[in-house]
């Protein structure tokens, strides 16, 4: 008999999450500390995707939620989720090493001047949308990215296939076309996990097999459900301790199964997708 090759990639199943301990408190299930949301300043604001990250960790279980919007912005809390909490700069950055910590949504070109800090501090990290944008260019952030791996402190990366382009110095359409050999390079050459995202989202980590996540659908081709994603990340790595393969497969499960549940003839928002819970 011919024997069955390997596969390259395991479809991804979560195991099932554990009961909460009776005795536990908010303390228990972890700090998110979400940094993000550039102000009205640079002609476009975008504050509502690091809103929707912070969301999306808050329905997802972590112990509480902080929130850190760029250049000063306004607000002194949110009124449809008055739970997560408003920080200032000094704030933010005082507690990223007892955070985790997601990095990027809706940034801008105001996320990199925090960046330094950020890599160097956050107990665990999610980079996303412009904090990625802001490595592919910046050698130095790049190389404190790398950094982070010696000093033995995890990080997790989610690109877009764009994103994932601007960091191998590529174009989408060649990460597209190996999307399994592109999210494994960024892994090995950053030294992080990497989560690959579209139809069929890859998670990639040093010395780890890649795996392909089974779930979701096109109703998540709506803007914000990215930002959404980055915040569950944080929620589940926070609330459930495990290492960063393992939590970025079983988030994206978790954010694909949530779209499959959605009814098939309306469309979804991002902001619903921030509230559902399984
Ligand atoms: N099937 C399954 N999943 C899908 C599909 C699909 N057809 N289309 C999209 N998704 C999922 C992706 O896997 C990912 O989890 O929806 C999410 C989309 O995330 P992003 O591409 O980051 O989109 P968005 O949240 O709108 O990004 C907001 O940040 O990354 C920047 O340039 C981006 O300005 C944009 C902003
Ligand atoms: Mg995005």
């Amino acid at each position: 008999p011919v024997p069955t090759p390997a596969p390259t990639a395991w479809l991804h199943h979560p195991a099932p999450t554990a009961p909460r301990r009776h005795a536990s408190h908010k303390g228990s299930f972890g700090d998110v500390l979400v940094i993000g949301g550039q102000g009205l300043h640079a002609g476009a604001a975008m504050q509502g995707a690091a809103i929707l990250a912070a969301t999306a960790a808050l329905h997802q279980g972590a112990g509480r939620v902080f929130l850190h919007l760029l250049d000063n912005g306004q607000l002194a809390h949110l009124p449809q989720t008055p739970e997560i909490m408003l920080r200032s700069q000094v704030a933010a950055l005082a507690q990223l090493g007892s955070s985790t910590v997601v990095c990027g949504c809706g940034g801008g070109s105001s996320v990199a001047a925090l960046l330094p800090k950020v890599l160097e501090h956050s107990a665990r990290l999610v980079l996303d949308a412009d904090a990625l944008n802001a490595v592919a260019t910046d050698a130095v952030l790049r190389q404190r990215l790398k950094n982070r791996q010696a000093n033995g402190l995890p990080t997790i990366l989610t690109p877009h296939p764009l994103e994932a382009a601007r960091l191998l110095a590529t174009n989408t359409q060649e990460v597209q076309a190996d999307r399994l050999t592109a999210a494994q390079s960024l892994a090995d050459t950053l030294g992080c996990t990497v989560l690959l995202k579209g139809s069929g989202s890859i998670m990639a980590s040093p010395n780890q097999p890649p795996r392909i996540n089974p779930t979701g659908n096109a109703r998540l081709a709506t803007g914000g459900t990215g930002d959404v994603l980055a915040g569950m990340i944080a929620a589940l790595w926070a609330s459930q301790g495990q290492d960063s393969h393992t939590t970025a497969s079983d988030a994206a499960y978790l954010h694909g199964q949530l779209a499959d549940a959605w009814p098939a003839h309306r469309p979804l928002t991002a902001s619903a997708l921030a509230q559902m819970q399984y």
